[in-house]
């Protein structure tokens, strides 16, 4: 099922990115997918070629501890999953229950629960909670963010101290862009958030037109 959250406006061009997509090789995201178009709030997932570059992050990290800001019905986690090794950890935070046990039935149906452990909690208060235990601090190599916008900087800079040193945090929707045109919109805190973290000087960002942004931040300090 084509996921529609993109810039990428002519639809030939779209179809012919989706169809190269390892996920939409993957029968059981397939069936995600499909689910979740049939929801309500089903443009929330993220598309194909993002869940591809969420995998291939996974795998030229070597990433063995991530966690997930907003999951939803589970499809970005999936793809992530499905790239760790069988020792690794995901944590999937999100506030919506209903929405979980949709991600957890599949994580079962691809076999990956095991490495998919739920928060389902204000994800503010579960970074603090994990913050408290130094085991878990610079231990972290992926954090994708993708819940509520008004607490991206929040996430990025409480999670930044748990993210190794070259580890990485991935924040999805951070075009300015018009999703009907996709023309520039002059969207101040979209711009705002990435100028804001731009001036950090603990890690590098850049940012990829992919979907609908994804802002890429490295941690150097
Ligand atoms: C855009 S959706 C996530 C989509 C998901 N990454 C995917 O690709 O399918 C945003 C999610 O963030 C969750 N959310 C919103 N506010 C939250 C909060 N304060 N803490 C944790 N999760 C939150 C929502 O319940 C929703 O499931």
């Amino acid at each position: 099922m084509m996921n529609l959250k993109s810039l990428l406006k002519s639809a030939k061009l779209a179809t012919f990115v989706h169809h190269q997509c390892e996920s939409e090789s993957i029968e059981v995201l397939k069936e995600l997918s499909s689910f979740t178009a049939s929801m309500p709030n089903a443009q929330m997932q993220i598309s194909a070629d993002q869940g591809d570059f969420l995998s291939f992050l996974v795998r030229i990290l070597s990433a063995k501890k991530i966690i997930e800001i907003g999951t939803f019905t589970g499809y970005s986690s999936l793809c992530m999953a499905l790239a760790l090794p069988d020792d690794a950890k995901l944590i999937a935070c999100d506030i919506n229950d209903d929405w979980m046990k949709i991600a957890i039935k599949f994580w079962k149906k691809a076999k990956v629960d095991h490495k998919i452990s739920v928060k389902l909690a204000p994800a503010l208060e579960t970074i603090e909670l994990l913050s408290k235990d130094v085991d878990n601090l610079s231990s972290f190599d992926l954090a994708f963010i993708d819940a509520d916008k008004l607490n991206n900087y929040n996430y990025y800079n409480n999670l930044l101290p748990l993210i190794k040193l070259n580890g990485v945090i991935v924040l999805d929707n951070a075009l300015p862009g018009d999703h009907k045109t996709g023309e520039f919109k002059n969207d101040k805190n979209r711009i705002e958030l990435i100028e804001k973290i731009k001036q950090d000087n603990r890690s590098i960002t850049n940012l990829f037109t992919i979907g609908a942004g994804f802002l890429v931040i490295t941690k150097i300090k």
